[in-house]
């Protein structure tokens, strides 16, 4: 056995101003997949990310929609956790950089830098909107470009001939957020003293830290030395203030990779993880960063400087890939190729998805297009006509002719040893992070797995007696094979190994692949993953084009709307006595289209509701069945009666859907 690695793993951050869209889900998968191998490799891996919540898009994002931005990033967090979750997306903590541990960090770190005399102040002159009273960054400008004339330009680099200049040298320059003429203002400002790090970034950015590709693009970059950067903003900002000014702000992209810092650290006290092990200048930890090709400067750059500059540890590796287009082009609001997380998961089963990308993921970083026709074709006959395929046609004739019962001895022992044998290979893969190497060698072994099964024609030979035993040990390895297919494909279809897991009464690891299943007793076959319908990706698109047209005009109102819950004590919700009911009688009431009488059993007394759920039960379905009961909410008086409590159902725009206990649960329980 190889040694237990210590691992830290990061995805960035998304800001914190708009909802997750399937370019932000390939990183996160990309990231998800490579965290669930090493930890069922058996490594002490964690995988940490946050929001990052701080800078001026967010401020204003918030005054659009006149909230504060901490109510803002509230929401923002909430709806980009539910996303994880959905996607299956298993990060251990997921935190904010506007939170204590970030603050303390980002303090800590300036400190040092100021103590060890790698900050410069120095004035600049910069544009400023003196109707809004704020100092603008480039993209908050617009003008005629001074090169070619081009209108419409934004502040550092011209769209139309590709000239870059300052934002001070536009022709007839306009701030976006008032429409007036912009003032040249002076302000007084910190720098980091990135130059006096560029030799030591020459040596650090080799490929033992970065994709080939990646360094030597950071090497043409190192040629001259490097800028100082300016780690500093004016007030109004949303951030935190720099300690010893009244008006000076930490620059977003200071304090948002300490985010990786202060997410773990919150881990690290909720489960006891020594910090330190994983950030002190001299920890044998292992720290991965996984990004977009479009912020390399600030992980290759910036990051392993101040890292470097303030004694602690720098990266292991920083993991790049490139955009997500969709059918070929990058996405675009406009252009209706913009499709946000949450529509997809309202159509569409995020395990496919996560294939698809995991297909298309290697150690390039050029863009990865998600093609729709192909995505459903290759989910389609990779996962469900060769996978699954080998556990549906094999399992009938065990369940049937062998009461479930897997053979004692392996039919083909050679075919299950090639199959068993790319173990280390298809490791190797996933360490280096060639997914898609990865999956088409797992779908060569189901090909010659599938080979096997076609060419020993199991359902032929079950018609003849004698041969009865012989199908047995060719369905029990068919099994048998499937199941080591999804300890491989377990990093990238969480769920549907977990339904693997319950069809084989057995936990897929890593460790079991060299271990067949003999004697063993199977449960009944049942589809673990369907196929896609072409028609959900239709609605898909329509519904998530609506919803992005809306958010055009709307500025995404109702997306935030979506997740506005407020925050409750666990005093409060211990207020509420939450129970389990049984409904024993169930009637329709006369008049109304929407409610249903309930006679509910809560184990010491017999109660009456009435439930707003007509549209989608017949009575006489909701007779015998558990569901929840708030039985101290107060008693409303109705047309048809008094209702003595609520019982909690789930609704959508497709229905309601009435909450019921899992299997266990019986009448009375209190719900804590
Ligand atoms: N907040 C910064 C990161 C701070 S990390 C200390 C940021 N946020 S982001 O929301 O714009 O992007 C988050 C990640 O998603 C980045 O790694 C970015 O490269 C990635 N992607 C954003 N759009 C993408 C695609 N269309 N395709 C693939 N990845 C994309 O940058
Ligand atoms: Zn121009």
């Amino acid at each position: 056995m190889s040694p237990v690695r210590k691992i830290l793993v990061t995805s960035a951050l998304p800001y914190a101003n708009a909802p997750l869209h399937l370019g932000h889900i390939l990183e996160y998968t990309q990231t998800d997949i490579w965290t669930r191998f090493q930890k069922i490799s058996g490594n002490d891996c964690y995988y940490v990310c946050a929001d990052d919540a701080h800078g001026t898009a967010i401020m204003l994002r918030a005054d659009e929609q006149g909230i504060s931005p901490e109510e803002h990033i509230k929401k923002m967090q909430a709806s980009h956790e539910a996303d994880f979750s959905d996607f299956l997306i298993d990060v251990d903590h997921f935190h904010s950089t506007h939170a204590d541990e970030n603050k303390e960090l980002v303090e800590l770190i300036y400190k040092r830098l100021v103590d060890r005399g790698h900050i410069a102040q120095r004035t600049i002159v910069q544009s400023f909107d003196s109707k809004k009273k704020i100092f603008l960054a480039d993209r908050y400008i617009k003008g005629r470009c001074p090169k070619c004339k081009a209108s419409d330009q934004y502040g550092d680099n011209c769209e139309s001939c590709g000239a870059t200049y300052q934002a001070t040298e536009l022709i007839n320059p306009i701030s976006v957020l008032s429409g007036t003429t912009p003032i040249t203002k002076e302000s007084l400002h910190y720098f980091f003293k990135l130059s006096e790090f560029t030799d030591f970034l020459r040596s650090w950015a080799s490929d033992r830290h970065l994709q080939t590709e990646v360094s030597n693009k950071l090497q043409e970059w190192l040629i001259n030395d490097l800028k100082d950067w300016d780690i500093s903003r004016d007030a109004p900002y949303f951030g935190f203030k720099i300690p010893g000014t009244s008006d000076k702000y930490f620059y977003v992209w200071l304090d948002a990779p300490i985010g990786y810092m202060a997410s773990f650290k919150a881990l690290c006290k909720k489960r006891g993880i020594n910090f330190d092990a994983f950030w002190s200048a001299d920890s044998t930890a292992e720290l991965y960063h996984f990004i977009g090709k479009d912020i390399v400067n600030f992980h290759a750059l910036f990051w392993p400087a101040i890292l470097k500059s303030t004694g602690f540890r720098t990266p292991t590796e920083i993991a790049v890939h490139g955009f997500v287009t969709i059918n070929g082009s990058k996405m675009s609001k406009s252009r209706g190729t913009f499709i946000n997380a949450r529509s997809y998961l309202e159509h569409l089963n995020p395990e496919y998805l996560r294939y698809y990308y995991a297909s298309k993921l290697s150690r390039s970083i050029d863009d990865i297009d998600l093609n729709l026709d192909d995505f459903v074709q290759k989910v389609n006959s990779d996962l469900v006509g060769k996978v699954v395929n080998i556990a549906s046609r094999c399992a009938k004739f065990v369940t049937h002719g062998n009461a479930g019962i897997l053979s004692a001895t392996i039919h083909n022992s050679e075919l299950l040893e090639k199959v068993a044998g790319v173990s280390d290979k298809i490791a190797g893969l996933y360490e280096k992070r060639n997914f898609s190497g990865a999956v088409r060698l797992i779908m060569a072994e189901a090909d010659s797995i599938n080979e096997y099964i076609a060419a020993s024609e199991p359902w032929k030979l079950n018609k003849d007696k004698e041969k009865k035993q012989e199908v047995q040990d060719i369905c029990s390895l068919g099994i048998n094979l499937f199941r080591i297919l999804m300890i491989y494909l377990k990093p990238i279809l969480p769920k549907t190994a977990r339904a693997s897991e319950v069809f084989l009464n057995d936990e897929l690891n890593w460790s079991g692949i060299t271990q067949p299943l003999t004697n063993h007793r199977i449960e009944t076959f049942f589809p673990m993953i369907r196929r896609i319908d072409k028609k959900s990706i239709k609605s898909m698109l329509s519904a998530n084009n609506d919803n992005v047209n809306k958010s055009l005009t709307m500025k995404n109102k109702d997306e935030v709307n979506r997740v506005a819950i407020e925050e409750v004590t666990i005093e409060e919700f211990r207020k509420m006595d939450l129970r389990i009911a049984k409904i024993v009688k169930a009637e329709a009431v006369e008049g109304s289209t929407k409610l249903v009488k309930l006679t509910l059993d809560i184990g010491t007394e017999t109660r009456q509701v009435f439930s707003g759920i007509k549209s989608r039960y017949l009575p006489e379905q909701l007779e015998g069945r558990l569901t929840l009961l708030i039985a101290n909410i107060a008693p409303r008086k109705m047309r048809f009666g008094t209702s003595h409590g609520m019982v909690l159902a789930a609704s959508s725009k497709n229905g309601i859907y009435l909450l019921e206990p899992d299997i266990g649960a019986a009448a009375g329980q209190r719900v804590t």
